[in-house]
């Protein structure tokens, strides 16, 4: 057994959360952490929502209310669609409790003792209109490096360059469009030379492994070349103050996303080890160096996740050149694989809220079943390249492969075995036949198992696919719905059995993927009680006295393991209803019509 700590991308609560984004971080980590509480670990699936920073004040600027109120508003949202979802977080919360901001100071106390956190003259941008400051973000350019006209101030998203907005060729505020004036602000920067050679060595080390997916390394690499010191405050009035004597009193100077949010999955680690009644266990997924952790995010955060923050972690630890001691939370573990998906598109257009290219989770959820959606994209998501979803190739999917496939051959068996015995027969001997279909199941949990281990959930899903049509195969040659005459009673019973055995066995391998479904199946097998626990809406107060909110949170605890389990002969088996809705294709229209009719989100951005 080993602790492992699934580390999900924290989403921006600036806006409900379409598909791509569920499609980067949402099913594949849970998939993953499913996966890996079956084969016998101690999971610790942490997230929440990020509700400081700009692109929560554009959106609360954009529909009048205040930053505190549309972060309530769209945290609650969002918890209900990763929740509806059914994403098995053990802690889902967000950075606006104080937990958080403690967990954050702390970090920063610490790394500005050990020397990592300097302070810098720089440059920076206002609205000449407004007199506000614009964050990096929201400015944009040319890039001086490959020439992309629309590159952010921060980054260029056409060929991954770190940027200062000083950078942009004709820079322009995304806001309004006007042309930003620098001028000259205090801030701090974290000193990235001075633990560069202490994150190559980390890098090398993880390459070496050879388990991250190669453009993520590869690109992480790169970029370690030309590092920088990265400002980690900014002049903003809404986020965390920086813990320091001239500075804490002071309005308009916050942390950065990137010293804030992303400090979340060690506060939310430590959130879930109070409210757990043992505030120290969240030490064993990050002081003990047997310990695995897995950061699920969208290629946009590569570079924050591959640098900045096990920079951070390093210097927390006093482990770059300049040295230093850890503080309060010891030695911190750094990443062992970022797992970083490419991007969705989708009907061929990349995804945005403002234009109105957008499917919301919660609108497909509203019409479509959660495991549908999530077939979708654990069998055509964009695990290693950019994929698209379209309607058409959704209801292709759920139609060809969950409802003809897997849904027919759930419903077949339950069928025949209600209509002839009522109850799971016990089984004769078994034919080469029997056997060989058997051991095909089987064979499953090791190379569908090792496939998931290795984030190739496509593969996975695609591999215990080919073996639902094998069993179906095996329906048709051996044709049970023939055997009606009492004297092929026995065969009957054993075929049926082994068919009520494969079912489950494939229950088993596609619950990480299905969990609402694996439930159904399990029941119309006549089991008792859920297989692929789901996870549940809490409203908690905060533990150090602010406000209250709903996390999600679950006990997961009691997964069957990664494994054939046989069946209890005898258990009753009622006339089953079908486990997955067929679409009708006129659906692709209709939803045609709505993304050209749909509203546009306020302030939305990607
Ligand atoms: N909310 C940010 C984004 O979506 C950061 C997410 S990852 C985290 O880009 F590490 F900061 F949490
Ligand atoms: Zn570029």
């Amino acid at each position: 057994m080993t602790r492992i700590l699934s580390a999900v991308a924290w989403p921006y609560a600036n806006g409900p959360r379409h598909i791509g984004h569920v499609a980067g971080f949402g099913v594949p980590s849970d998939v993953f952490s499913r996966y890996m509480r079956m084969a016998g670990h101690d999971v610790l699936m942490v997230s929440g929502t990020d509700e400081h920073g700009t692109p929560i004040l554009v959106a609360a600027d954009a529909e009048g209310v205040t930053a505190r109120e549309l972060a309530d508003t769209n945290n609650r949202l969002i918890v209900n669609d990763l929740a509806n979802l059914g994403l098995s977080y053990d802690l889902f919360t967000r950075t606006t409790t104080l937990n958080h901001y403690t967990v954050v100071q702390e970090m920063f106390t610490t790394v500005h003792a050990n020397g990592y956190m300097v302070e810098r003259t720089t440059s920076g941008a206002v609205s000449p209109s407004t007199g506000r400051t614009l964050p990096d973000r929201y400015i944009e350019g040319t890039c001086p490096i490959c020439g992309y006209d629309s590159a952010r101030g921060d980054q260029c998203d056409s060929c991954g360059n770190q940027l200062d907005p000083t950078d942009l060729l004709n820079p322009r505020s995304r806001i309004n469009g006007e042309t930003p004036e620098f001028i000259e602000t205090q801030h701090f920067f974290l000193d990235l030379p001075a633990l560069a050679e202490a994150l190559g060595e980390w890098l090398a080390e993880r390459a070496a492994s050879g388990t991250w997916r190669p453009n993520v390394i590869k690109f992480s690499q790169n970029i370690l070349a030309d590092i920088k010191p990265r400002a980690m405050t900014r002049d903003i009035d809404w986020g965390i103050p920086i813990p320091l004597e001239g500075w804490v009193d002071q309005p308009t100077k916050r942390l950065y996303v990137w010293f804030d949010a992303v400090i979340g999955y060690l506060s939310a680690s430590i959130e879930w080890a109070r409210r757990s009644g043992d505030p120290d266990a969240w030490r064993g997924w990050w002081n003990d160096q047997e310990a695995l952790s897995y950061y699920f995010m969208g290629k946009d955060n590569i570079v924050f996740h591959s640098q900045i923050w096990p920079a951070e972690l390093l210097a927390y630890n006093g482990e770059g050149s300049l040295g230093g001691t850890p503080g309060e939370y010891g030695t911190l573990n750094l990443p062992t694989e970022v797992v970083s998906s490419e991007f969705l598109t989708m009907e061929g257009k990349q995804f945005s809220s403002s234009r109105g290219v957008v499917i919301y989770v919660r609108d497909v959820l509203s019409r479509y079943q959660p495991d549908a959606l999530r077939y979708f994209i654990s069998a055509a998501g964009p695990e290693n390249q950019d994929s698209d979803f379209t309607w058409a190739e959704f209801v292709r999917r759920t139609n060809g492969e969950l409802v003809a496939g897997w849904g027919n051959l759930v419903n077949r068996t339950a069928t025949m075995i209600h209509k002839s015995f009522g109850l799971i027969p016990a089984p004769d001997e078994l034919t080469e036949a029997d056997e060989a279909m058997l051991a095909t199941v089987r064979g499953g949990f090791e190379t569908v198992g090792e496939l998931i281990g290795r984030h190739r959930q496509r593969a996975a899903l695609a591999e215990v696919m080919r073996i639902v049509g094998e069993v179906n195969k095996y329906v048709t040659d051996t044709e049970p719905f023939k055997l009606k005459d009492p004297s092929q009673r026995g065969r009957l019973g054993t075929n049926l059995h082994s068919l009520a055995q494969a079912v489950t066995d494939l229950n088993t391998m596609l619950s990480p993927f299905l969990p609402h479904s694996c439930n159904a199946v399990h029941a119309a097998l006549g089991g008792s009680g859920e297989v692929a626990p789901l996870p549940r809406i809490e409203e908690v107060q905060d533990l150090d006295g602010g406000a209250g909110y709903p996390i999600i949170t679950g006990d997961y605890r009691s997964v069957p393991t990664w494994e054939s389990h046989p069946v209890t002969v005898g258990a009753v088996v009622g006339k089953p209803t079908p486990l997955f809705t067929k679409l009708d294709d006129s659906i692709v229209a209709d939803e045609l019509e709505r993304l050209r009719t749909e509203r546009v989100t306020p302030g939305a951005q990607r």
